[in-house]
């Protein structure tokens, strides 16, 4: 469903999603990196475990909480893919720690 387009040029970097390496355009979101690696579902509700996925891709509904480099509860589609990032599926309530500060 989600493809790049391959006249498009666009210079490519490498992030893993669910540890697996991923090319995605550079300036795209974690987001959009964990769509273009397949995944329909992005995180779990944490009541019922009720799969989630993005919706709006703009910052509004929240659907796209991800685990970024270790760091839980993540907008995805607010964030900007870089080099060597680590992206993970968010399953039911993250595990805070609570030594760890967010950038
Ligand atoms: S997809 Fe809606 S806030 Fe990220």
């Amino acid at each position: 469903m989600f493809r790049l387009r391959p006249e498009s040029g666009v210079a490519t970097i490498a992030v893993k999603v669910e540890g697996r390496v991923v090319h995605v355009p550079a300036g795209a979101s974690a987001a959009a990196a964990m769509l273009a690696a397949g995944f329909r579902s992005i995180r779990e509700t944490p009541l019922t475990g009720a799969a989630r996925g993005p919706y709006c891709m703009m910052g509004v509904c929240y659907e796209c909480l991800a685990e970024i480099d270790g760091a839980p509860n993540r907008q995805s589609c607010m964030i900007e893919v870089r080099p060597g990032m680590q992206i993970r599926r968010q399953i039911r309530a993250p595990r805070i720690d609570p030594t760890r500060q967010s950038s």
